[in-house]
Parts: structure tokens; sequence; C-alpha cells
């Protein structure tokens, strides 16, 4: 067995002084991690067996302790709904959404503008004509206008603003919300990854995130609205192979909270969704963008790496990443309604988890425990 930090303390063979100056006796060896570990396991295993149903779990940092685990409670975690105070008429109100072209983000154009909410959403290919585009301009509303938008454009962010600016019947009194959904993702090992491709996942993920976010503020803190921050179950945990986009989210929860100290004196709140598992409802990967990765990749190794793993390591993590791909999901609304309540709430929370019972979970454990347990549980 193995011996690492924290609960792996397994207890060196110390002496302790004993009274009448007798021989020391051994101290009796601790035996915590076994014990942790196969409760944890026994205790996750039965929740795998649950029926893949989707629950929003949702909550202020620190009040979001349910009771997964637990006996005692007779209504079921998933079962907590969102408080139902809302701010005043969203009629009047005015959101901009960033990737409405597909899954998340054009879902939630929809929803917001069918809210009742003047809803701005930006489009990377509404130049090119794309479906997600033509559908929502045949809504043909005054409260759903799609614009052309590319987050990693600074002359596309700052024309984004200003034709929200004016189309404001009041820009002194600023626009309410901006939805950072927009992203991308990809996956393979540190080894497999080019620095380019780091470059590329971030510069959409992270830095759109932040350029859009400080275009906006100045119209946000007019209004003291609502900033809303798409990130991951995996911006709070990381996993093998996903390091390319791992660190672009745990970038966007790091600016998310910095920016939430920073606004609280000013009355913008800045809430963070942490979806789980949706890959099969949304355009985020398909086969065969899996393959256009996967086939780019091996051609950009470096022979030492390519020869160190070998081809059939590798099509074993693709062929993962394929069975990854094909799971999840397939109802979107626990994001949707979690946005919602971000931009509706009177005291929206910090954090929305939007995500699987199993997923829940393990994302409790490798944020809460030692690393020497959660890696035991779910890595190695
Ligand atoms: N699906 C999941 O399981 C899941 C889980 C956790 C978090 N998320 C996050 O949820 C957000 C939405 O993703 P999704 O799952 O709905 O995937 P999606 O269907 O691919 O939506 C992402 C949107 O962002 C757009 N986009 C890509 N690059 C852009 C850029 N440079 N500027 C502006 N827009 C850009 C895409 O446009 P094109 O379609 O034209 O490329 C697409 O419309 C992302 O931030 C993602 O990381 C998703």
């Amino acid at each position: 067995m193995r011996r690492r930090g924290g609960l792996a303390q397994v207890g060196h063979p110390e002496t302790r002084a004993t009274p009448g100056g007798r021989k020391p006796e051994p101290r009796r060896r601790l035996t915590i991690l076994p014990v942790a570990t196969m409760l944890t396991a026994r205790l996750s295993r039965p929740l795998l067996q649950l029926p893949g149903k989707t629950w929003s779990f949702s909550g202020r940092e620190n009040e979001m302790r349910h009771t997964l685990l637990s006996s005692t409670s007779s209504v079921p975690v998933a079962c907590r709904t969102y408080a139902a105070d809302t701010v005043s008429p969203v009629g009047s109100k005015a959101v901009l959404v960033t990737g409405c072209d597909s899954g998340f983000g054009f879902s939630l154009a929809k929803h917001l503008h069918s809210k009742g909410f003047l809803v701005f959403a930006g489009c990377l290919l509404k130049d090119k004509g794309d479906d997600g585009v033509k559908e929502l301009d045949s809504l043909k509303s005054d409260r759903l206008r799609t614009i052309q938008l590319n987050v990693c454009k600074s002359e596309d962010v700052e024309k984004a603003v200003e034709t929200v600016r004016s189309s404001l019947q009041d820009p002194e009194k600023g626009m309410w919300g901006l939805v950072n959904n927009a992203g991308i993702s990809t996956f393979g090992e540190v080894e497999f990854t080019s620095m380019d491709t780091y470059k590329e996942v971030a510069e959409v993920n992270l830095w759109g995130t932040v350029r859009m976010t400080k275009s906006c503020l100045p119209l946000i803190r007019r209004a003291k609205g609502r900033v809303v921050n798409i990130s991951s179950m995996l911006g709070r945990m990381a996993n093998p192979a996903r390091s390319p986009y791992c660190i672009t989210k745990f970038g966007v929860e790091a600016f998310s909270d910095c920016l939430r100290y920073e606004m609280h004196p000013l009355g913008v709140k800045v809430s963070v969704v942490e979806p789980g598992n949706y890959i099969a409802a949304t355009s985020l990967y398909s086969p065969e963008r899996i393959q256009a990765i996967a086939n780019r990749m091996w051609d950009e190794l470096p022979e030492v790496v390519r020869r160190d793993y070998g081809r059939k390591y590798f099509d074993e993590k693709i062929s993962k990443m394929e069975n990854y791909c094909n799971s999840g999901s397939t109802d979107t609304s626990p994001v949707i309604d979690a946005v919602t309540h971000a931009l509706t709430a009177t005291t929206p929370y910090t954090r929305y988890h939007p995500m699987d019972y199993y997923w829940w979970l393990r994302m409790q454990i490798m944020t809460h425990l030692p690393g020497a347990v959660s890696d035991r549980i779910y890595i190695h």
C-alpha cells in the first residue's frame, strides 16, 4: 500500500513515555487511509448505479452542504429548488450572451428571450450564416438580436458593446447582464499537447471571458447588474488528459472570485455556473472533432514522445475520450435554469453545480478530501 500525505499518514513506529520509567511501548498504528478509502468507495458505488438523471445542485458556496450520503434526510438532495425571490420586471433589462451559435448559449438566448429580457446573442458565425443564427433570427423579435462576436477579437467585442449601448433606452442606466458562455474544448496528455493548443483554448475560454467582462463592466456597474461565467466541473477538479481545458476553467473560477470580491461593494453580483457532462447535448465535441484533434496531435508529436508512448497507448487514450463524448446528459435545462437564477434572483448563488449524482459526489470528494484519498478513489 502506498503511503502519502494527509490521511495517508499511517503512524510511524513512534514511542511514548510511560509512567514509572518502564520500557516505552510502541504506539498503535493508525490505519485511517484504508478505512476511509473503503468507506468512500462503498458509499459512492451504489450511486453509480442510480439512473442517470441530472439534478441541479446549487448553493452559496458554504450553504451547499447537502446530504447525499446521509440517511437522515428524507428529501433527496436533488429536490432542492431555487429561491423564488426575483428582481423586478426583467422586461427592460438587457443581457448579452456569448457563444449563441449552438449548445447552452443558443438555448439560453431563446429562454431568456421567453422570460422577457432584451437579449443580445453573440454569435461566432453570424457573418457565415450559421444555422443557429438563422434560427434565432427567424424569431423576428425586437428583443432578440444576434450580433457578430468572436470573443478573441477586440474589434468584435468593442463593436458588440457599442451595439448594446446604443440600443439601450438609457445607456446611463447600463446593461443588466453578461453571460460569458463561449468556449471550446480539447483533450490530450500534457506531453501530447502543443503550446499552440494550450494558447488556443485559453484565448477563447479564459482571455475571451476576461476581455468581454472588462469591456462590459462600465455598463454592468451602472445597472448594478450581473456577470455569469460558464465554467465547468473541470474548473474545480482536474482530470488526466484534460489539462488544456482545465487550466482555462480554473482560471475562469479565479477570475470570477476576484471580480466578485471587487464588485461586491459596487452592487454587481458575479456567479459561476459549473456544468457537469452535457457533451451529448451540445456541440462541444463530435466524433469528427475528436478524430481531427487526434490526427493533428499525433502528427505534431515530438519524435521522442511518439516513440516512448507508442501508437497503441495513444489510440487507447483517444478511444477513452470517444467513449466519454458519447456520455452525458441530453437535457440542458439544469444549466439554463442555473443561469436564469443567477440573472434574476435577488440573491444569486456564488456557484451553481448542474450535474448528475456521480459527478457531484466526485467533485465534493476531489475538492474536500486530501489528494491522497481522492486520487486513490478516482484517478489511480
Ligand atoms: N457541454 C458540456 O458538457 C459542458 C460542460 C461544462 C462546461 N461547458 C461550457 O459551456 C460553454 C458552452 O459550451 P457548449 O457545451 O454549449 O458547447 P458548444 O455547443 O460548442 O457552444 C460553444 C459556443 O461557443 C462558440 N465559440 C467558440 N469559439 C468562440 C469564439 N472565439 N468567440 C465566440 N464564440 C465562440 C461556439 O461557436 P461555434 O459553434 O460556431 O464553434 C459555440 O456556439 C463552454 O464555455 C463550455 O466550456 C460545457
